[in-house]
């Protein structure tokens, strides 16, 4: 374990903070957070400090130019349980993928594991503890150097802050339009990688998206605007003859852990899977057919939320015949019982966190 440096004023910042009942999703904000700095080809010590404001540079590389990556992931303390982490390593490996792409340095897995592992054992007693509810880690690195020249940053910031969570969708029912004139990603592009400007790119459709009254935004395949893609900060499947499709993976495409776990749970509850390209038109023949009785989103967020129907710019709805998710339901139990502690951890999963205090 590497050294790390703890503010004294973290004790005051848990003590004074309460969980309010209603959680919503990113709206709380934890007392603890994690930090250091990469310079000359290093990464400084690590430290714990209070949740609060930063102050950097007006011409920080980040605001200009987005030099700017994330993950997403929780922890569960539910029923005594806990905290456990899911799966963060893969978060780290994907981290280090998005890093790459952006021009950005790797982080080592110890320090990655090392901040987010803290901030939750800091953090324990503001961990939620209803089922489904958890403490949202978001960790993140940006471009810190000061200059406006275009080239990668030598400087960097890696942060873990905290959000207690509650259900990512506040209305019951989840209707997706399908974007069939702007595109998230193309073939070369970040598409795959965690990085803020794919999300950036995303919100003039979900403005759209909003207006003619649905929730999510269904992206196409940016070059012939045919094969399904992802709902940015979610993965998409459907159940078609009760087997499990979803796309495949591609560079335009984000590869959820959510998606990563369902996918292999399925297998395990014998269900088949099959990953491919999805053209939407055929899609949409299968939903109205019934050969596709459902479809739903999966993310860390997310985690899996049943959709009621798809929809078309003209308003047109295509509904699903079990909008309330048969296969969707089955699968969000055996995942959450996993990452909540109330099921074996048969894959090594979940990494528990002993509970500290200053
Ligand atoms: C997550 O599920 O962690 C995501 O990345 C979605 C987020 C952008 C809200």
């Amino acid at each position: 374990m590497n050294k790390i440096k703890i503010d004294p004023a973290i004790a005051d910042s848990i003590k004074k903070f309460t969980l309010p009942d209603y959680l919503g999703f990113g709206q709380v904000m934890g007392p603890v957070m994690a930090s250091c700095t990469y310079e000359n080809g290093k990464w400084s010590e690590l430290e714990l400090l209070p949740y609060g404001p930063i102050s950097m540079y007006p011409n920080a590389k980040v605001l200009h130019y987005a030099q700017e990556i994330f993950e997403g992931m929780k922890a569960y303390r539910v029923d005594g349980h806990g905290p456990y982490i899911f799966r963060p390593d893969e978060n780290h490996l994907r981290f280090n993928r998005s890093a790459e792409r952006m021009a950005m340095p790797h982080i080592p897995f110890d320090l990655f594991m090392q901040a987010n592992l803290e901030v939750t054992a800091y953090s324990a007693s503001c961990v939620p503890k209803r089922s489904g509810e958890s403490l949202y880690l978001r960790p993140f690195m940006f471009a810190t150097e000061e200059a406006l020249g275009i080239k990668p940053s030598e400087k960097f910031r890696f942060m873990v802050i905290t959000s207690p969570s509650g259900s990512y969708f506040s209305t019951g029912g989840v209707s997706v339009l399908i974007e069939r004139h702007g595109a998230r990603a193309f073939p070369g592009g970040t598409g795959y990688a965690k990085a803020g400007g794919n999300y950036a790119a995303s919100l003039q459709a979900a403005i759209k998206t909003k207006q003619l009254g649905f929730v999510q935004t269904l992206w196409l395949d940016g070059k012939e605007k045919k094969y399904i893609e992802e709902m940015s900060g979610m993965n998409f499947m459907a159940v078609i003859n009760n087997e499990l499709h979803t796309p495949e993976i591609n560079d335009s495409i984000l590869e959820g852990i959510t998606r990563k776990s369902i996918l292999t749970l399925a297998r395990e509850a014998g269900i088949k899977v099959v990953e491919r390209k999805m053209d939407i038109n055929e899609l949409i023949l299968d939903i109205k057919a019934h050969r596709c009785t459902e479809v739903f989103a999966c993310g860390t967020a997310a985690i899996i939320a049943p959709i009621d129907y798809l929809a078309e710019e003209t308003g047109e709805r295509i509904p699903l015949r079990d909008n309330e998710g048969k296969m969707a339901l089955v699968l969000r139990e055996m995942l959450l019982s996993i990452q909540e502690g109330r099921a074996s951890d048969k894959y090594n999963w979940i990494v528990p966190i002993e509970p500290k205090h200053l």
